[in-house]
């Protein structure tokens, strides 16, 4: 089979290498890819909005099989173009991946169909939003409706400051169009864990749950990033939980896709807090997360491929999905001053790295890898505990160097301090 993957981060990375392990895989194609994945992918310079160009490419290739791993290609329709001229693809289409495209589509969803989510209100209006947080105690969490890669979420610690949030959004453009719509919502607490599942709308299963650590520094301190490290699995997610999300969120989540007329095919990820009151949502993506991703599927025991061509033919019920019962750490290095400010173009070295290395934020130049992004790579170990999976990691962060290297040093910590 030719497979092309969309894209061209770790997540990616992590995917393609798990594809590569099917027999039948001939070729994959990666676009874009990136610097450090030429190993594993043939990287096409075609990137991941270019829609036209995309279903071209695959129809001149003859590819057999489409993974659309971002958000944004998946929630522009990538999915309906590729089956417009019959080539299947793993990735919800259009209407489904509004779930994670409109954040006031999710919210509206979860309240019709009573899947616990912190309560909310969407305006449109700034004088009815401002006059709404004016009546709230802090904190107050702000949205943007739109994707905002992440990023579209302020926790205002003061009614000023909330105030500010909503203004910003809505007459300052500060995440472009995403902000004409905010969603102002109640403030949860608890642990977070991210679980992706596939589903073929009929079926739905969940792979190893996970914990992100998004803030840039130690001890979550400093600004919101794309992610700087994951464990898998989360301690906190007991098998309890797992069950109350299942009867509580998954499936009726499943089912209240279905009933809206959107049947959602892909990989669905559950960003939950575990409250006092039991899991809550507080996100839904489309597809896999990242750098989850680059935690979760090296524990993955089955055919990644066969899973995925299950779920887009509606047949997932029917093949294995396992998981090792072991630990990974997928431990991110970034350039230094992400998610601001940061050079790039250094050299990446490696010497004697026993794990697996994701890249993300990476070019080729003269044959060598140099950074190109704030997030350059993630390096994953699994072990058969996580106290060794995460000690491994840092051992192999030490063994990469590139000039502006950084990277937390508590990944992992908060989760096993949870273990004891
Ligand atoms: P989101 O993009 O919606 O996942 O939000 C990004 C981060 O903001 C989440 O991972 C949470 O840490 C935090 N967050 C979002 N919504 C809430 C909420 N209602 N209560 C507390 N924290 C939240
Ligand atoms: N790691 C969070 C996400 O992929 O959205």
């Amino acid at each position: 089979m030719k497979i092309a993957v969309i894209g061209g981060g770790g997540r990616e990375h992590a995917i393609i290498k798990k594809l590569k392990l099917n027999p039948t895989v001939e070729r994959i194609y990666a676009l874009p890819g990136n610097g450090g994945m030429t190993g594993d992918a043939e990287c096409v310079q075609i990137k991941a909005m270019e829609l036209d160009k995309i279903v071209t490419f695959c129809r001149e290739k003859a590819v057999d099989f489409v993974v659309i791993a971002p958000d944004d290609p998946l929630i522009a329709g990538l999915k309906d173009m590729l089956n417009a001229v019959g080539i299947p693809s793993f990735g919800p289409d259009k209407a489904a991946a509004e779930i994670e495209g409109s954040k006031a589509f999710a919210k509206e969803l979860m309240k019709k169909y009573r899947i616990p989510t912190a309560a909310y209100e969407v305006f449109t209006d700034e004088a009815a939003a401002l006059a709404y947080v004016d009546g709230l105690t802090p904190p107050v969490v702000v949205k943007a409706d739109g994707p905002a890669l992440g990023k579209g979420v302020i926790i205002a610690e003061s009614i000023p400051a909330a105030r500010e949030a909503v203004h910003s959004m809505m007459s300052e453009s500060r995440f472009g169009d995403s902000g004409k719509r905010v969603v102002i919502e109640e403030f949860l607490t608890g642990p977070e864990v991210s679980v992706l599942a596939f589903t073929d709308s009929h079926t739905l299963v969940p792979m190893v749950s996970s914990m992100d650590h998004k803030r840039a520094g130690d001890g979550d301190t400093g600004l919101n990033t794309g992610g700087m490290g994951v464990v898998a699995p989360n301690p906190y997610y007991t098998k309890a939980v797992a069950d109350r999300a299942m009867r509580e969120i998954f499936i009726p989540t499943l089912n209240a896709m279905n009933a809206e007329g959107r049947p959602f095919k892909g990989c669905l990820y559950f960003g939950l807090m575990i409250t006092a009151d039991g899991p809550k949502v507080i996100e839904y993506n489309s597809r896999f997360g990242d750098p989850e991703t680059q935690a979760v599927l090296p524990l993955l025991k089955s055919d990644l491929l066969q899973i995925m061509l299950a779920v887009e033919e509606e047949r997932l019920s029917e093949v294995s999905v396992e998981f090792m019962d072991k630990s990974s750490c997928a431990l991110v290095l970034a350039s230094k001053g992400y998610p601001e400010k940061y050079e790039t173009g250094y050299e990446i070295t490696e010497n004697g790295v026993q794990g697996e290395i994701f890249y993300a934020g990476v070019k080729r130049v003269d044959g060598k890898i140099v950074t190109s992004g704030g997030r350059v790579l993630a390096v994953t170990e699994v072990r058969d505990d996580l106290a060794n999976a995460i000690a491994a990691a840092y051992a192999d962060a030490d063994r990469i160097d590139f000039k502006t290297k950084y990277f937390r040093h508590d990944i992992g910590q908060r989760a096993l301090a949870a273990k004891k």
